[in-house]
């Protein structure tokens, strides 16, 4: 299975993409620990080499996802360390085929069967949940990133940011980038157990509205074509929570972009950069 992942150029390119922006959230300081985790849909990747799947191991599924049956996913393992990721990506991580009835899965990148420690993110219900929406509406999302930024996390512990306006207001007014990048806002998902279906289905509401979604008090979702823009956009996200917290800790609210010229953004960019 090894050779046949380093002989299919795109999923090695896909990979060293994944491990890459590993390496980023590491260093963001947004990943102690196992936290966070990837996921991306490559079933695009695969040309049905790897179609002999029943002497991988299977696993049962939570729900069931007929819109992701028989699709490939590179999801990174839980319990798995970011900055191990980033120098290992083939050993932190699994590629996945969900069965025909879309109940279950098997693990077809496990070459032992003595690899108990190596499974997926205990976050899959959400990462599957989000990959059947973005799949049902027809959508060109193949990347979900999970991360812990600092300050968004910081920022949903305020009784004040429990509401979904008022959040946006700071993301879209501290710099321009984040109404152009981010037309969409970010969704608000309140605190629920972590790695449950309640939160996936959460999630995915917010997601019907958004590309970017905070978790309370834990973290942020957030979809996109590549690893690479998935993490800008969480990058930009972060980077008005942060303008935000500077501006407070030296003492001052800040001013923000004012309604006309968010408008202005939003018109002279609304169709992308
Ligand atoms: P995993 O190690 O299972 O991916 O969990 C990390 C995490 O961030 C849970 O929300
Ligand atoms: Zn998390």
């Amino acid at each position: 299975m090894k050779n046949k992942i380093n002989q299919n150029r795109g999923l090695k390119k896909t990979i060293i993409q994944v491990a890459e922006v590993a390496g980023y959230l590491w260093q963001k300081g947004w990943a102690e620990r196992n936290a966070g985790n990837i996921s991306v849909n490559i079933d695009q990747l695969i040309d049905g080499e790897l179609d002999d799947v029943n002497k991988y191991p299977v696993f049962e599924l939570p729900e069931t996802y007929p819109q992701l049956a028989n699709k490939y996913f590179f999801v990174t393992g839980t319990g798995k360390r970011m900055r191990d990721l980033a120098r290992a990506p083939q050993k932190n991580a699994i590629i996945l085929k969900i069965t025909k009835d879309a109940k279950s899965y098997h693990i077809i990148s496990r070459h032992k069967l003595d690899e108990p420690d190596l499974r997926p993110t205990s976050e899959l219900p959400t990462h599957l949940a989000i990959h059947q929406q973005i799949a049902e509406r027809g959508g060109s999302e193949k990347v979900i990133i999970h991360t812990h930024v600092n300050e968004l996390v910081a920022l949903t512990h305020s009784p004040d940011m429990k509401s979904k306006n008022r959040v946006n207001n700071i993301i879209w007014g501290m710099h321009p980038e984040a109404m152009v990048f981010i037309p969409r806002g970010v969704g608000f998902v309140p605190y629920v157990m972590p790695g449950s279906v309640e939160i996936a289905n959460l999630t995915l509401i917010e997601f019907q509205n958004h590309d970017v979604v905070l978790w309370e008090k834990h973290g942020v979702f957030a979809i996109g074509e590549s690893v690479f823009d998935t993490f800008d956009s969480i990058d930009i996200v972060s980077k008005s929570a942060k303008i935000w917290f500077t501006c407070m800790q030296a003492g001052f609210e800040p001013e923000g972009l004012s309604e006309s010229q968010l408008q202005e953004l939003k018109a002279k960019f609304a169709s992308g950069f």
